[in-house]
């Protein structure tokens, strides 16, 4: 058995019947402001399957483990996904340098993805930083359905902010603010949320663990809460639920854990244990 067909194998049936495994060309590298870029590949059947906040597993060589990222768009007339990616390490330092033609190795889609609206009402998507990558497809989907969206991006400074250019048009409001106080108000995201938020008939927050910590602590007691979905991260191996790397913990006693690639990454802010989760690892070290 080759170690594809082992994973086919490993992989549950639902998933196998999402999950593609293909070698892509890119097609586009956008190098953005410091060490953020967004870059498409050619894969016009994964673009059609996935569906906001999944994600894929990307592998450039045999010297790594895939690594995760959201799908930022998948435009399946044009045949492509696309990613939003910091140049933190090894691998997103190399997908930094790759050229139009050259290909990767993707795995997805993967994960459980955002609930979407059954009638048309107003979202707010709420990005600490990075966290903006699932948001352009998520903004698609519901600016799609009629939803008003209204996006709200923070992060230390501007070079961090998603660049506004690259947002859907036919948003319902925007707003930025930067820590440093250089763009838009000085603050914390979490510091920003709009005074009205019972407007919102949905929540979608992505982010650093420990600002999605924050805002849990902001929100919990309030209406709210229950319209709160966030996408987590985790350390991960397989990203199909056979490692068991990425689990995270669940509040109730005896609840136990949760996979995040499989059960994830989005989940119900309330559905998680939040003291135990700030303190646990995103990454691998
Ligand atoms: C479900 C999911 C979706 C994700 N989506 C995206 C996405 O859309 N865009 C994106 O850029 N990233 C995303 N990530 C994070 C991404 O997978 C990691 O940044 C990536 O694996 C780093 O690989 P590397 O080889 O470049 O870094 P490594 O060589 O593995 O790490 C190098 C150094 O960077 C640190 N590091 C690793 N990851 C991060 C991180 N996320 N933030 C800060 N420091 C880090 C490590 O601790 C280490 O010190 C996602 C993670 C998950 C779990
Ligand atoms: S990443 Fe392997 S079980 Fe989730």
């Amino acid at each position: 058995m080759t170690v594809a067909q082992a994973e086919a194998a490993a992989l549950g049936a639902s998933e196998l019947e999402r999950a593609l495994d293909l070698e892509a060309e890119c097609t586009r590298l956008l190098a953005l402001e410091e060490d953020l870029f967004e870059v498409s590949f050619w894969a016009p059947e994964m673009a059609r399957r996935a569906r906001p906040g999944e994600f894929a597993q990307i592998w450039t060589g045999p010297d790594h483990l895939r690594r995760p990222f959201s799908f930022s768009r998948a435009d399946p007339e044009r045949g492509t996904v696309s990613f939003y990616i910091g140049a933190v390490g090894r691998v997103t330092r190399r997908l930094r340098r790759l050229r139009e033609g050259e290909p990767v190795r993707l795995l997805g889609p993967l994960g459980r993805g955002f609930s979407l609206p059954q009638e048309p009402g107003r979202s707010l998507l709420l990005a600490g930083g990075l966290g903006a990558a699932p948001f352009p497809l998520l903004a698609d989907w519901l600016l799609g359905r009629g939803e008003a969206v209204v996006w709200l991006n923070g992060a230390r400074s501007p070079a961090q902010l998603y660049p506004p250019e690259l947002l859907p048009p036919g948003l319902a409001a925007r707003s930025q603010v930067t820590e440093d106080g250089s763009l838009g108000r000085a603050a914390r995201v979490t510091e920003a949320l709009p005074a009205e938020l019972s407007q919102f008939h949905r929540v979608y927050a992505c982010g650093p663990n420990p600002m999605l910590a924050a805002l849990w602590e902001r929100l919990s007691s309030g209406s709210a809460a229950g319209r709160l979905e966030v996408s987590i991260e985790a350390p991960m191996g397989c990203g199909f639920g056979t490692c068991l790397g990425c689990a995270v913990p669940l509040p109730s006693e005896g609840a136990g854990y949760a996979l995040c690639c499989r059960q994830g990454p989005v989940f119900p802010a309330g559905s998680l244990d939040w003291e135990r989760l700030r303190r646990q690892p995103a990454h691998l070290e």
